[in-house]
């Protein structure tokens, strides 16, 4: 799939099979979200990769749209560094486009995933920080739900003109 299919087909899936999703796979993923443009090049990321059922069987309890966790066979949680933000403002900007790509390749690489917001939602902020004991320059940004497709979605179309402008408002 060449990278404008992987765009216009990727829908959000939450719905998974119960096959696992290998290590070489999940490094892919890693290194699309490590590629990210970011604001002077800062890079202000972490990235937590979450297997331990017990954990994904949990965070429903704390997020409200987070149930297909208990059915997905990995997640990933993306976190801004506030340690390593150099331009003052942008990490989460930084941090939504490693979300993004992570996304893209899950979907070009035949995997199903959607992203669970976190931030700037105080209770699931709050959440995963005493889930996982993070430290408090460590920001929680958003989760990215992964397992092998168990549902098909059809591309949208979304292209509005009326949002398009030329030169001028
Ligand atoms: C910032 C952000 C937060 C989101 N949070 C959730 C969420 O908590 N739970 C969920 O099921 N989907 C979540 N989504 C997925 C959106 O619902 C989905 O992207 C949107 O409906 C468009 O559908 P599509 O991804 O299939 O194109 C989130 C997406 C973004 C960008």
């Amino acid at each position: 799939m060449d990278v404008f299919e992987t765009i216009i087909t990727r829908r959000s899936i939450r719905k998974y099979k119960k096959q696992s999703i290998s290590q070489e796979i999940v490094q892919k993923l890693l290194l699309a979200a490590c590629q990210a443009p970011s604001a002077g090049n800062q890079q202000p990321w972490h990235f937590v990769i979450l297997d331990d059922r017990k954990i994904l069987n949990v965070i429903h309890t704390f997020h409200p749209s987070a149930k297909m966790l208990t059915e997905a066979d990995k997640a990933i949680l993306v976190c801004g560094d506030l340690n390593l933000e150099k331009i003052k403002g942008y990490w989460m900007i930084d941090c939504a486009a490693a979300t993004e790509n992570i996304l893209l390749a899950a979907h070009s690489l035949g995997l199903g995933a959607c992203w669970l917001g976190l931030y700037p939602r105080e209770g699931r902020v709050a959440g995963m920080r005493k889930l996982l004991h993070l430290p408090s320059n460590i920001i929680p940004f958003a989760l990215v739900s992964l397992g092998y497709p168990a549902e098909v979605k059809p591309k949208e179309d979304r292209f509005n003109q009326s949002r398009i402008h030329l030169n001028k408002w």
